[in-house]
């Protein structure tokens, strides 16, 4: 079983911070959402992985480095759907492969899929999972338990089961990408191509996927998929001076100041300076390097070497992207709610 890694697209949903970084780099509690998906592979027994690049391909390679127990292949693709960054990947993908969304989070990895594969020997494996809002998905409808019909981000949903971005497909799906055309917003959908396979009579299995599932396409998405992890985070932390309360990971070499309050789920990374008169508040990730004073913070996530000093505001369910500074002046509202690119500025100051 291969691997096939989907690290590609535009991210136009989650401008500006995909202006000047690539989506796949973001952090989900202080690791690099790509990462997820990678360890999933790795957990399942994967050690041959094609990762495929987009535009905007900065970073990955990076943050993949050689720290995993698997030989990683790099393939370019311009960002023409999911079942065209197949077709890109043909060549490596010669045995059955597991194909995995780059944005996506599953609480409980990916060996559903696996298990299921190797119970049936189907020619693919899907994932499906009840959505509130169904029309921002590949929607599935299921008849007596199998696949009847996908479509991809329907107007009018037939049913409330989101496609997961997990699959799992034999060779035999090179036939279907071969013929595929192009959708009606010109793209080469994986949709499309596993209804050919159904039209066709190929075995397509379904799983439902047990635990939480994430599709972190929209800044709303990134604040729930790490709350979703930082919910499942251990640690206790104790300090001499600070009040700390929950759970809470402190990495090396950072520095905890006068009046310190950390209320977890919270996670601060390495290099911090943390202080004076400061309130981290649950549900919040400060990557390393990252240096606040005077403000109080929740529910948001600080990219590197952030550094917020003076706000005496709240600023909460805000994503700020590396090297961003915030400051204020006086008359500043209670409340601040920020989504910031990379080295930005923001000077908070009342009219
Ligand atoms: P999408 O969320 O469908 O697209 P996107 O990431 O480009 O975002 P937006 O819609 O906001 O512009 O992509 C799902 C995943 O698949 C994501 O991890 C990026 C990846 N992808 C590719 O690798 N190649 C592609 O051609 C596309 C469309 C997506």
């Amino acid at each position: 079983m291969k691997g096939l890694l989907l690290a590609g697209g535009h991210g136009t949903r989650l401008r500006p911070l995909t202006h000047t970084g690539n989506k796949h780099t973001i952090p989900i509690a202080n690791k690099p959402m790509v990462l997820y998906a990678v360890e999933n592979l790795i957990n399942a027994g994967i050690r041959d992985i094609t990762v495929i690049l987009g535009p905007m391909k900065e970073g990955i390679t990076e943050a993949i480095g050689s720290r995993y127990p698997a030989t990683f292949h790099y393939v370019e693709q311009e960002p023409l759907g999911l079942a065209h960054a197949v077709m890109k990947a043909e060549p490596y993908l010669d045995e059955p492969f597991i194909m995995h969304l780059g944005d996506n989070l599953l609480q409980n990895g990916i060996s559903q899929f696996l298990n299921r594969f190797n119970e049936t020997h189907a020619d693919a494996v899907i994932g499906v999972t009840p959505v509130k809002d169904p029309r921002q998905y590949g929607v599935v409808v299921l008849e007596n338990g199998r696949v009847k019909k996908l479509v991809e981000k329907p107007r009018d949903p037939p049913s409330n089961l989101a496609l997961v971005g997990v699959y799992v497909f034999t060779p035999i799906i090179h036939d279907y990408t071969r013929k595929l055309k192009p959708s009606w917003r010109g793209e080469y959908e994986i949709t499309d191509v596993i209804q050919m396979m159904v039209d066709d009579g190929k075995r397509v299995e379904v799983v439902h996927v047990e635990g939480w599932w994430k599709d972190t396409g929209k800044p709303e998405d990134l604040l729930e998929a790490n709350q979703l992890v930082l919910d499942g985070l251990e640690g206790t932390f104790h300090h001499d001076h600070a009040t700390i309360q929950g759970r809470v990971q402190v990495g090396e070499g950072t520095v905890l100041k006068e009046n310190v309050t950390i209320r977890g789920p919270v996670v601060v990374g390495r290099n911090c300076v943390i202080g004076p008169n400061v309130y981290i508040g649950p549900y919040t990730s400060i990557w390393d390097g990252c240096e606040l004073s005077d403000v109080e913070i929740e529910n948001s996530i600080l990219m590197k070497e952030v550094k917020i000093r003076g706000v005496n505001a709240r600023i909460s369910d805000s994503i700020l992207g590396n090297n961003v500074v915030v400051e204020s002046k006086p008359g500043i509202p209670r409340v601040t709610r920020l989504v910031v690119g990379d080295r930005s500025k923001i000077t908070l100051s009342s009219p």
